[in-house]
């Protein structure tokens, strides 16, 4: 893998599912990790795994815009710069609207979506300075289509990859990448937060039957981090093959 050994990657949502299987790949390949999110245990135990002057850990709601702004601030003063931005922390509460979980919606947009906009408000500062850098910004499958149930969530994905188009174009004169990810399903504790009774079994079962490992996604982070700096991934869509939605 080219063009990632000694590169920093600040990471929302490194205590498991994706985050965490991505900062292991990264590492392995000489990047250099911040980890963030609220299970500071959790985020300590993969920074013990992958060596303390490997990875550094910082506890952060991403929906709090000081905290993320603190996240990236710690990760610079650690490592001295950032290269990447991977904005990965997510929620999929899935619910009929007809059940009203107005606490879920809210909490659904503030991480999904605001918290890709702190996230990015943190760091492009940064990357404009350096003239260099990459947000690799999380959506989805249902960021492409939305079924019953999935509104609210949909709605997230789709406003990542609109505002990851958006910065695409806005940040030409930089030289900063922009890359969007859009996984099926991959086995994580994603479906864990799934509230409602009556949609969790469901997904849980189609997550058993269609889910494929965490390490499909970091391949993917790799392979758009690993092009030359001229070359802008700007969105990768994968499934499980067997995934027929
Ligand atoms: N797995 C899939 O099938 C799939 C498919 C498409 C897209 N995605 C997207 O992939 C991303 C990662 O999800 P995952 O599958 O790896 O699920 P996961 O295992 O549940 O991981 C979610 C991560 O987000 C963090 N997080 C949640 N709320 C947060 C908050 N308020 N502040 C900071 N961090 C927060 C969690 O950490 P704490 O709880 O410790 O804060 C956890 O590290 C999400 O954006 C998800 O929508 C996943």
């Amino acid at each position: 893998m080219e063009n990632i050994a000694n590169k920093v990657a600040v990471i929302t949502g490194a205590s498991s599912g994706l985050g965490a299987e991505t900062a292991r790949h990264l590492v392995e390949a000489g990047a250099k990790v911040a980890l963030g999110a609220r299970r500071l245990d959790r985020l300590e135990a993969l920074a013990r795994e992958l060596g303390s002057d490997n990875a550094t850990v910082f506890k952060v709601d991403v929906s709090e815009r000081e905290q993320v702004q603190a996240f990236v601030d710690h990760a610079v003063a650690t490592f001295g710069r950032i290269d990447v931005m991977i904005n990965n922390a997510g929620v999929m509460p899935l619910a009929p609207l007809e059940l009203l979980a107005f606490d879920d919606w809210n909490q659904c947009i503030d991480v999904n979506v605001k918290g890709v906009l702190w996230g990015i408000g943190a760091a492009l500062p940064h990357f404009k300075a350096q003239k260099s850098g990459q947000f690799i910004n999380v959506s989805s499958v249902a960021g492409h289509r939305v079924g019953p149930g999935g509104a609210i969530y949909s709605a997230t994905k789709y406003a990542v990859r609109v505002i990851s188009e958006a910065l695409r174009q806005e940040v030409k004169p930089y030289n900063i990448r922009t890359t969007v990810l859009s996984p099926g399903a991959v086995d994580t504790e994603l479906p864990g937060s799934v509230k409602a009774q009556e949609v969790a079994e469901g997904v849980a079962q189609f997550y058993a039957a269609t889910a494929i490992p965490a390490s499909s996604f970091a391949r993917c982070v790799l392979f758009a981090m690993s092009q030359p700096e001229d070359v802008d991934i700007n969105e990768i869509l994968f499934r499980p093959t067997r995934q027929e939605l």
